[in-house]
């Protein structure tokens, strides 16, 4: 069994960043610049933001973070990001989710240039990103796919089975291993026959956010499980996959936490890059 190792991947990432933005320094004379917005004081949302900021600096890119607190009201938030936009020295700008009720999501994700969407949330790259086009990937589901291809580099015709139909996490993966050709099944909450669908997967992806969902007998002997879930319980942080069980049926799984976690980050780094080298053309 391969225990697939994310801090080790998003490791060896990091320092393959860190070497192309020494390279663009050298070319352009500058580096690429990730501004996120960080609205109210969720201790989570503050933990991920301070681990992006800490990676950021650590590859050599601009990193900035602008807090506000909860009160903030829409139009202070759209009018930043309008700023940001026109800002040259920024490449990437991300809004951390979850927003205050008050503040419109769709607005907020619309109000991005898509060139500077590193979140790979607005319309204009989910619409990329399905036909096929360049696009800005949401940073999860491209960690996932690293995770994937590093086991098996070939994933044509292979069957996959994705948990979870999110605009985050399970339409996007759907997506990437689409263009890889294999041949996706999306589950979710009202699907039948969860456990015979997940029988059927060469790959399972698990991101519907329900603790040990995946048990052993879903799971194909030889098969690929990524768990994406990060769910609180009384016996701490467990994932969608039932580890210890399907651990012993699956050719390789990732581990919570330390499986996909550390690669989320590690791909918004990724995509700021990518904006910046697609606006130097
Ligand atoms: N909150 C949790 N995950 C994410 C993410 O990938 N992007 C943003 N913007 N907010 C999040």
């Amino acid at each position: 069994m391969i225990l697939i190792d994310g801090k080790k991947e998003a490791a060896n990432l990091r320092e393959e960043l860190r070497k192309e933005v020494s390279r663009l320094k050298t070319i352009y004379n500058k580096v690429p610049g990730l501004t996120v917005i960080l609205i109210g004081d969720l201790t989570p949302s503050q933990i991920y933001v301070r681990n992006k900021e800490k990676s950021a600096k650590e590859v050599g890119l601009k990193s900035e973070v602008i807090k506000y607190p909860d009160s903030v009201d829409e139009k202070t938030i759209l009018d930043k990001i309008d700023k940001l936009n026109k800002d040259e020295t920024v490449s990437g700008i991300l809004v951390q989710l979850p927003l205050p009720k008050h503040i419109n999501k769709k607005k907020v994700i619309e109000a991005i240039i898509p060139e500077k969407d590193v979140d790979g949330f607005h319309p204009v790259n989910v619409g990329n990103l399905s036909s096929g086009y360049e696009s800005s990937v949401p940073c999860t589901p491209l960690g996932c796919y690293l995770l994937i291809k590093k086991v098996e580099p070939n994933l044509s015709g292979k069957k996959a089975v994705v948990i979870g139909r999110s605009n985050l996490n399970g339409k996007p993966m759907t997506q990437l291993l689409l263009k890889e050709n294999c041949t996706v099944t999306i589950t979710h909450s009202k699907t039948k026959d969860l456990k015979g669908e997940c029988l059927q997967g060469d790959i399972v992806v698990a991101a519907v956010g329900i603790p040990e969902l995946v048990k052993g007998d879903w799971i194909k002997k030889n098969s690929i499980v990524i768990d994406v879930g990060i769910n609180k319980t009384e016996k701490g942080i467990v994932g969608d996959v039932a580890f210890e069980e399907v651990s012993k049926i699956a050719k390789a799984i990732t581990p919570v936490p330390g499986g996909v976690g550390p690669m989320t980050i590690a791909c918004l780094l990724k995509n700021t890059i990518e904006c910046f080298k697609r606006s130097q053309s």
